[in-house]
């Protein structure tokens, strides 16, 4: 696990290094501040942030952490979503990871309800890339206007270029910051409207802070500088008259047992079976865990618990493979969290629901959509762990991403796929060998032995835990030990929104 851990590390660094040494120093000369210095700035001090998905890109073209940070942040005690451009990579220009991670950002402001501060300097869509994100980019200006009709407050601090479509990040939100002659927003610059017009202008009348504070109007507040611009934010934020849907519980007894000991928990060998009580013990309130059906469907742990306070279920896989005992016992529940109104928390390391005559004669195809209609159909807050496997419609039934958790984070040891590789592999070889008899032909072995061992390798490279959050499938690779941290904050911000389950409305059961 260190190991793993050192590579994500790494992998991390890199997105923390933005567009490199070159660009970093230009951008200080410019007397700028990094993304994350400004995010630094914007929150309470020494208060946590939890970034999200920085493996973004992560495989790609793109640079790791796609121009751009998002995060959960408190600001005079609130809890916001931060979004900050990161100008040091292609100016800060969005690709299609960028348009992703800033979308599922306003989703997580969305289902929260909470107030989002964007730091704005982009120099728009990544112009190669246009195709990909041109269109579907118009959901982030959609977005903070229903934001803001949804009562959730929107505030856009304009730290450089904000032009064309970018102009609609401060045109929508709800209050805007202007940084004194780093500000452009508008819509064509000087070279456009030449073009356009034939009119001779420049950057400052177009769309600079002074302008837009005292003549187009934009620009409600006007900063001197950047760090005045984050002061300003601060201000507005602390007059949003902002209340959480809940109060916060007050503090809580920790594990009894140290986070140290998660390192060991997932063996290597994905194969091998753990005991997902060992987990639940280092993340929960003072360990004080109530299982039920204990005794039943031995393969998945349920039960009641406290984290930072939260009463949580937990879903916990434990012997890998769902059968129809194991869905029916998970089904029951999703129905009881949700008459409580308690949020759940899935912790994933499943082979997948069982195959075989008996266990299909026996309708497992009906008990796991029993499990899968709950978790679709349930209304109170999600959040998943991938600790080890996550495969086939386990991963759907556990609560994987389709499924809209709140928050997915895997540990380093997360893999999913549709199947394991060597399952997939094999499958392959065998319908390819099928075909061949099929059609009389004769079947070359050793090239089957070859493909099997490249598809092998390729699935196993696509089922790992940076490459999974690479695509944006999860918030992020986290480390063991910070599981409790981590879901506390989810659990803090979740909070924000009232926490309520569905009674009745799952649909038809198959029975
Ligand atoms: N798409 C793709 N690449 C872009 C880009 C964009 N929209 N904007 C900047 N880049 C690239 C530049 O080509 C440059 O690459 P290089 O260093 O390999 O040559 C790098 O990002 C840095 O850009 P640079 O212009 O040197 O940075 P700057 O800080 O001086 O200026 C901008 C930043 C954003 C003001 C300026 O690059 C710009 O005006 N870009 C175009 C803005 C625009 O009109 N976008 C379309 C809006 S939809």
């Amino acid at each position: 696990m260190l190991e793993r851990l050192a590579a994500v590390e790494a992998e991390h660094a890199r997105a923390l290094a933005g567009g490199g040494e070159k660009y970093v120093t230009r951008h200080r000369a410019r007397g700028k501040l990094l993304a994350r210095e400004r995010v630094e700035l914007l929150l309470d001090p020494d208060t946590p942030f939890l970034e999200l998905s920085p493996l973004a890109g992560w495989g790609s073209d793109y640079a790791v952490g796609a121009s751009i940070v998002t995060g959960i942040g408190v600001v005079e005690g609130v809890e916001c979503v931060i979004t900050a451009n990161d100008p040091t990579v292609r100016g800060g220009a969005s690709n299609p990871w960028t348009l992703k991670k800033a979308l599922r950002a306003n989703e997580i402001a969305f289902a929260n309800r909470l107030p989002v501060v964007s730091l704005v300097e982009s120099g728009g869509a990544d112009l190669p890339s246009q195709k990909e994100i041109f269109i579907p980019g118009g959901g982030l200006f959609r977005d903070l206007t229903r934001l803001s009709a949804a009562g959730i407050p929107t505030v856009a601090v304009v730290f450089g270029n904000s032009t064309a479509g970018g102009a609609y990040v401060p045109g929508m939100s709800d209050h805007v910051i202007m940084v004194k002659e780093q500000a452009k927003v508008f819509l064509g610059g000087p070279p456009l409207v030449k073009m356009a017009t034939g009119e001779e202008s420049d950057d400052e009348s177009l769309g600079g802070a002074e302008m837009h504070a005292s003549v187009s109007g934009l620009a409600d507040h006007f900063a001197v500088d950047e760090r005045d611009a984050l002061r300003l934010a601060r201000r507005v934020v602390a007059r949003l008259n902002w209340r959480k849907a809940h109060q916060d519980p007050g503090a809580a007894d920790p594990p009894l047992y140290g986070e140290e000991g998660l390192l060991g928990v997932v063996p290597a060998d994905p194969k091998v079976p753990f005991d997902p009580r060992e987990v639940i013990a280092r993340v929960v309130d003072g360990s004080d865990f109530d299982e039920v059906k204990a005794r039943y469907g031995g393969s998945l742990v349920v039960g009641w618990a406290r984290l930072h306070g939260y009463p949580v279920g937990i879903l916990a896989n434990a012997q890998g493979v769902l059968f129809s005992e194991e869905s029916q016992k998970a089904a029951q529940f999703i129905q009881l969290a949700n008459q409580r109104d308690v949020p759940l928390v899935f912790l994933h390391n499943t082979t997948g629901y069982m195959v075989g005559r008996d266990y299909e004669q026996g309708g497992i195809i009906k008990h796991g959509a029993m499990m899968i209609n709950a978790v679709a159909n349930s209304r109170v807050p999600h959040l998943s762990v991938l600790m080890g496997a996550s495969y086939g419609a386990g991963h759907y039934g556990m609560c994987g991403r389709a499924f809209d958790p709140r928050f997915l984070f895997a540990w380093p040891s997360a893999k999913s796929a549709v199947m394991g590789p060597q399952q997939l592999a094999g499958v392959l070889s065998i319908v390819a060998r099928q075909s061949a008899v099929a059609r009389g032909r004769p079947y070359d072995d050793e090239a089957d032995a070859a493909l099997r061992e490249l598809v092998e390798r390729q699935i196993e490279e696509e089922s790992l835990a940076m490459f999974l959050s690479g695509r944006l499938y999860d918030d992020g690779v986290i480390d063991p030990r910070d599981t409790r941290t981590v879901l506390g904050i989810c659990l803090s911000a979740i909070h924000s929104a009232p926490v309520e389950g569905v009674r009745g409305g799952f649909g038809v059961f198959r029975m």
